[in-house]
């Protein structure tokens, strides 16, 4: 195999003891493929944040919720947070305990709620009207609440959770009713939590967010934990040395933070963040391959099996993923071609890389679209009627192992009850 491009990947020996071509060959096309020394690395940086002693991260499984992928985290001694049922009882089916489970609610129904409850998973409110549904449901029972800390930080707008333009947390102006409506039905507050949004490469707007929450934690007594939410980036500009986040200075800060607000508080409170991307997105790549190419009006398509079916997040947030490229024969060629590299679905819109300078493609080569480990797969679907790809781990001896197979036909009807 010919790696034309491929420095990041080979720089990690990504693929073990195999090539991109042969897990095509093995598994199929498209495939995320995931690292799990990379991935292992990942939680422990987390885990050493700071040295705090009552600090607990939880994985946000949101960004990468395959089962192995929960096994392996688990192991390596994390906590998760859950957006629904589903993803509390994939949880508890990789091993997490209802205690290591955090739900964070987000207008739901009743019913969700009881599932929760009924697990024993400690659940998380953000808003005065689901307090009140929650109070009547468990009147007594014990809560966390989600606050707005003012401030908010995010790739993209539709990513951007805390701060005046979001449907999420209680507005801190509602301190008083939270506080009515706790005492009239009873509920323990066991825990304030914030998410500001999702990917910051500086940390200034979450510090800021984390000294505004502790005010509001301040103004409620004998909490448990707080939960400082995630958002931490990694650099998707990897081929052009964009800087990483300085994990080590934000921890250091936080430390010191924790120390101190838990000292005046009096209580050595449980601090908590919620990585997703952070954690997930660097060990996966997706693999594709190049079907077709062609020029029309003088832009370039390179036309491969990753369409936005299985990739979303370029066509929903205009967002940029690093390509490196494989190729089976010995073609070689020292052309730089801007691109379009563009999926099968069957919209215009489809476009992985827009504009894209890359070396030459030709057909049948391998496309490795880099930091696909964090909402990838999971924001995969099966539009127009397309399979959503098989998952593969290359364990810590390089060895590949599939964990979810690649859907197949039968798939699309399994959920019809005609024939
Ligand atoms: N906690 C809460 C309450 C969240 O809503 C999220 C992400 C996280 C933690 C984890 O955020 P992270 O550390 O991964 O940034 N689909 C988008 C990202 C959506 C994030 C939603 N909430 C994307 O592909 O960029």
């Amino acid at each position: 195999m010919y790696w034309i491009y491929s420095k990041y990947t080979k720089e990690n020996n990504f693929y073990g003891k195999s090539t991109p071509i042969e897990l095509i060959k093995k598994y199929g096309s498209p495939l995320y493929v995931y690292n799990e020394k990379i991935l292992r690395n990942r939680c422990k940086e987390m885990k050493n944040l700071v040295s705090y002693p009552h600090f607990i991260v939880n994985y946000s499984a949101k960004a990468n919720s395959n089962l192995k992928f929960l096994k392996i985290i688990k192991n390596e001694g994390l906590h998760v947070d859950a957006m629904s049922p589903g993803e509390i009882f994939i949880e508890l089916k990789a091993g997490f305990t209802p205690k290591m489970i955090f739900y964070i609610s987000n207008n739901v129904s009743a019913d969700e709620m009881k599932f929760a409850i009924d697990a024993g998973v400690n659940i998380s409110i953000d808003s005065i009207s689901q307090l009140e549904l929650y109070g009547k449901i468990n009147s007594g029972g014990k809560v966390a609440l989600r606050f707005n800390p003012g401030i908010g930080a995010g790739h993209n707008a539709k990513v951007v959770t805390g701060g005046k333009k979001t449907k999420f947390g209680i507005d801190t102006a509602f301190i008083p009713k939270v506080k009515s409506l706790l005492n009239q039905y009873n509920l323990k507050l066991i825990g304030i939590n914030q998410h500001i949004g999702s990917l910051f490469m500086d940390s200034t707007p979450y510090i800021e967010s984390v000294k505004n929450i502790l005010s509001v934690a301040e103004q409620f007594e004998d909490l448990e934990f707080i939960d400082f939410g995630g958002g931490f980036g990694i650099p998707y500009y990897k081929q052009d040395y964009e800087v990483r986040l300085n994990i080590k200075a934000l921890g250091e800060e936080l430390n010191e933070i924790m120390h101190s607000w838990a000292n005046n508080y009096g209580k050595w409170v449980t601090f908590k963040v919620e990585p997703g991307r952070y954690i997930s997105a660097e060990c996966g790549v997706l693999l594709g391959t190049v079907n077709a190419i062609k020029t029309n009006s003088k832009t370039r398509y390179v036309g491969t099996d990753i369409g936005f079916n299985v990739i979303e997040r370029p066509v929903l947030y205009e967002s940029h993923h690093d390509i490196e490229i494989y190729r089976e024969s010995e073609k070689a060629s020292d052309k730089i071609e801007e691109v379009n590299l563009v999926g099968n679905i069957c919209e215009s819109g489809d476009i992985i890389a827009k504009g894209r300078f890359l070396p030459e493609i030709f057909e049948d080569d391998i496309i490795g679209i880099l930091d696909a480990g964090a909402y990838g797969h999971v924001m995969s679907s099966n539009y127009n009627s397309r399979l959503r790809p098989a998952e593969v781990f290359i364990d810590m001896d390089g060895n590949d192992i599939l964990t979810r197979r690649r859907d197949t036909l039968d798939d699309l009807l399994k959920v019809y009850k005609i024939n």
